[in-house]
């Protein structure tokens, strides 16, 4: 069984399952990684520089065996690199062991100090006492003055070298996008969001349809400790059609046309994610899909992956910050 793929606007395709590996530890994250592409079938990973992991993870995928070119990876562009793409670029390439990326994507629309206080989470220093604070208390040292615009022409500059074969974005609104696509000589080949069933992103995801971007599903089961998998609704699409509420939750977004991500360094639900989330594209109906799309709207509206930007950045469904 393998996964659907799905076109990009450039004509490339990716499959439509990928394995996410953001907080898959050290020690663990190189065997999950071959076992997904050895044993579960997975062809497409998901990483990025900031995880800390891509040295394992290319670990992991020369275990499996399989020919690089048969993979789909995926890696994404830091904050504090905003100003210097293909330094983090090459950094990942190195990392992974690979000289080309399938995908590359700016990781957040926030670029960070370059110069800072901290490598890679730079933080302001406290208004109050002038002390340098390196606590995340929503006072990162953001760039203000760099232009969205210009880490994009040198995401541009990446792909004509040959060294990534699409690119794109994550975390990006509506308006985001907007400030990078009058001057964009390509157009992003993915948006990765927060997507799942408590955040549907319904107005977005639409928008991007209309510009030919495809959505990317991250945190699909609802990350750590998630209530989706015990979601009264979804248990009980669940139960009719014999799956696991994981399965409605990866198979609803695929059914979608999105791009999902799952991350499980337990080899049961590496494999579970991958088969049950196909199985439960084939099974699930209209009413199904209406039902699941409703259910945010219905007062279950919530994001899980809220890192502590400014607030007027302008992030949907934010917590306010102290
Ligand atoms: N672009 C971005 O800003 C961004 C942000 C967040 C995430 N991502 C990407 O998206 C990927 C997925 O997001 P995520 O890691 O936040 O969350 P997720 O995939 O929604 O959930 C992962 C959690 O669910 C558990 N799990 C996995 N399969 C399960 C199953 N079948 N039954 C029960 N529990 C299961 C995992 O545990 P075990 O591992 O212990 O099995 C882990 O605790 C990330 O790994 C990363 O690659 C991108």
């Amino acid at each position: 069984m393998s996964a659907p793929k799905v076109k990009f606007n450039n004509g490339l395709e990716i499959p439509a399952i990928g394995l996410g590996t953001w907080q898959s530890k050290l020690g663990e994250v190189a065997s999950a990684v071959e076992y997904a592409i050895k044993e579960a079938g997975y062809r497409h990973i998901d990483c990025a520089w900031v995880y800390g992991n891509e040295k394992e993870v290319g670990e992991g995928i020369r275990a499996s065996g399989v020919p690089r070119s048969d993979i789909f990876i995926t890696s994404k562009l830091w904050g504090t690199y905003h100003t210097r793409v293909e330094e983090c670029l090459d950094e990942t390439l190195a990392n992974l062991g690979t000289d080309y990326l399938d995908l590359y994507l700016i990781h957040w629309p926030v670029p960070l100090n370059p110069k800072g206080n901290h490598a890679v989470f730079p933080t302001l220093p406290d208004e109050y006492t002038n002390r340098l604070i390196t606590v995340p208390d929503g006072k990162r040292d953001v760039a203000r003055e760099w232009d969205l615009k210009d880490t994009w022409k040198q995401m541009e500059a990446v792909l004509k070298k040959g060294k990534v074969k699409s690119i794109g974005v994550s975390n990006f609104s509506e308006v985001k996008l907007e400030e990078i696509l009058p001057t964009a000589e390509i157009i992003p080949a993915v948006n990765q969001l927060e997507l799942h069933v408590y955040n549907p992103q319904h107005k977005l995801i639409s928008y991007l349809k209309s510009k030919g971007v495809i959505p990317q599903a991250y945190s699909p089961l609802g990350s750590t400790n998630s209530p989706l998998l015990t979601d009264e609704t979804v248990v009980q699409v669940a139960t009719r059609h014999a799956l696991q509420p994981a399965d409605i939750l990866l198979g609803y977004l695929l059914a979608k046309g999105i791009v999902v991500l799952p991350k499980s360094v337990t080899p049961p639900r590496v494999a579970s994610n991958y088969t049950g989330s196909i199985a439960a594209l084939e099974k699930l109906d209209a009413s199904d899909i209406k039902t699941l799309d409703g259910l945010a709207a219905g007062g279950k509206q919530k994001r899980f992956i809220t890192p502590p930007w400014p607030v007027d950045l302008g992030f949907e469904n934010w917590p306010k910050l102290p």
